[in-house]
């Protein structure tokens, strides 16, 4: 095994120009202007992992953008590693905040990665961290190395809600059965502090339409005399937390799990400074719920956001107008016990009572799923550890994370399986937002802890 590390070296400069040749492709999901550079996208998964050496590539039609299947099977009592990841990557917008054009990947070096970063959407959410898999599963079969069974299965609806993901899933609990699921789409602490996700928060995603006159009106004319849509959307949504910032909606905190004090302290010892954390994000205070740490604030307890808000007139100069409409987009992080239909329930509910006299007021329900929490009490968690003890020379650190990877908790629950998250972004990786990168040492780290994982998981199943 001890090859990996010269495998990597030989085959460092392909390994970076791959996933490069990968991240030239925007793969907008959310655009369907982009639906033939997602397609062409999943074609070219399909003939790299034909190239690492799986006995069978399919590529899945479904009623949106297909599904690769893959599959490398070498004995049927041996385990089976179920890998997922997705090939779609989220809009660029706002581009001009690019310091480099997001679909031409450059690699700079940055003060966290003095070895250099690749600069492209995607290039860490999640085609450069689904690609290691595909590249460590080159390394295995080439040196004869593969210890089990393999298989992947890689979406391109995953930052849109997988809603073909979950159409397929219940349609193929056979050819999808496995011993452990194992994705790479979340991150660690640092390069020097390697954690392991056993976290991820849920998610209710709603858009809210607030109307008031039948159509835009002289703010001069009619001001002060109706309902101004945006100002009350921006009332309605101020409303939504109380001076703790505690959530306003009645019931919303019915079902939270709440920690134990033990557990609150196993967490406090995650290390963590708060004047990096502010550093980092140039701010000055770090705001939240009230009662709670930072690190509590972003992982094991619920939020509300405001994603995006317009209306009215926002072109050069001024226009005098009361829109007739206004317009919010709202997300709910939700913690384990929450259920998201529940919680996007009591939220129109609660949104429809607040609305005052003079506006109508529409809540449309977007994607959402359930939370998910791995349990450390198992092989799976067991040969993770290991994996990245063997690589990091240290013992990595369970962590729970913000971030929402709904379709986790419905393989949960159709396939029977556990999840492993074995991330190898930062947070500082700016997924989502522009310069979107990857560091190239949390590459090839990935690449070389996913076969310690084959390893270490099939010797504790004998
Ligand atoms: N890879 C992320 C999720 C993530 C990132 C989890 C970092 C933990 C740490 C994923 O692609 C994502 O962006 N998920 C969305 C939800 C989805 C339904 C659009 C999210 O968390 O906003
Ligand atoms: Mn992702
Ligand atoms: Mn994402």
């Amino acid at each position: 095994m001890n090859t990996i590390k010269s495998y990597l070296q030989e085959n460092n400069d392909r390994f970076l120009s791959e996933l490069m040749a990968l991240l030239k492709v925007p793969s907008i999901s959310a655009d369907s202007a982009y639906k033939n550079d997602v397609i062409k996208t999943a074609d070219m998964i399909v003939e790299s992992l034909e190239k690492a050496g799986c006995d069978k590539v399919e590529l899945c039609e479904t009623p949106g953008y297909p599904i690769i299947y893959a599959e490398k099977i070498i004995d049927k009592d041996l385990p089976t590693i179920l890998v997922y990841g997705h090939y779609d990557v989220q809009p660029p917008d706002p581009i001009d905040l690019w310091d480099s054009p997001p679909f031409e990947p450059v690699i700079k070096k940055t003060d966290l990665h003095p070895e250099g970063a690749i600069f492209a959407r995607g290039s860490s959410d999640d085609k450069g961290q689904m690609y290691m898999h595909i590249k460590a599963l080159e390394y295995m079969t080439s040196t004869d190395q593969l210890p089990c069974n393999v298989k992947f299965m890689i979406e391109g609806e995953e930052e849109v809600g997988s809603e073909s993901l979950a159409w397929f899933v219940p349609r193929n609990v056979e050819k999808l059965s496995n011993d452990v699921i194992l994705i790479s789409d979340t991150g660690m602490i640092s390069n020097n502090i390697p954690s392991i996700t056993t976290g991820l928060r849920g998610l209710s995603y709603v858009e809210v339409e607030v109307t008031g006159p039948n159509r835009d009106l002289h703010s001069g004319i009619y001001g002060g005399a109706v309902a101004n849509p945006i100002n009350v959307l921006s009332k309605m949504i101020a409303e939504l937390h109380d001076e703790n910032n505690h959530i306003t909606i009645p019931g919303f905190y019915d079902k939270v799990e709440e920690l134990s004090s033990e557990e609150r302290a196993e967490m406090a010892k995650a290390p963590f400074s708060l004047d990096a954390y502010k550093k980092s994000l140039d701010i000055d205070a770090v705001y939240g719920e009230k009662g709670f740490t930072t690190n509590e604030r972003n992982s094991i307890r619920p939020t509300l956001d405001v994603n995006g808000i317009w209306g009215g007139y926002t072109g050069e100069g001024a226009k005098t107008v009361i829109a007739s409409k206004a317009y919010a987009k709202i997300s709910m992080r939700l913690v384990p016990h929450q259920d998201w239909n529940e919680i996007t329930q009591l939220f129109k509910t609660h949104f429809e009572n607040i609305a005052p006299e003079g506006v109508k007021v529409k809540v449309t329900p977007h994607h959402g799923g359930q939370g998910y929490v791995t349990p450390i009490d198992n092989i799976a968690y067991q040969a993770a550890s290991k994996a990245y003890e063997k690589t990091f020379g240290k013992v990595p650190i369970p962590q729970r994370s913000g971030g929402s990877i709904p379709i986790v908790a419905l393989f949960e629950q159709e396939l029977k399986s556990k999840t492993i998250l074995m991330g190898f972004g930062l947070n500082s990786d700016a997924i989502h937002s522009p310069n979107e990168h990857f560091g190239i040492w949390n590459y090839l780290k990935g690449i070389e802890t996913i076969p310690w994982f084959y390893k270490y998981f099939t010797e504790l199943n004998s």
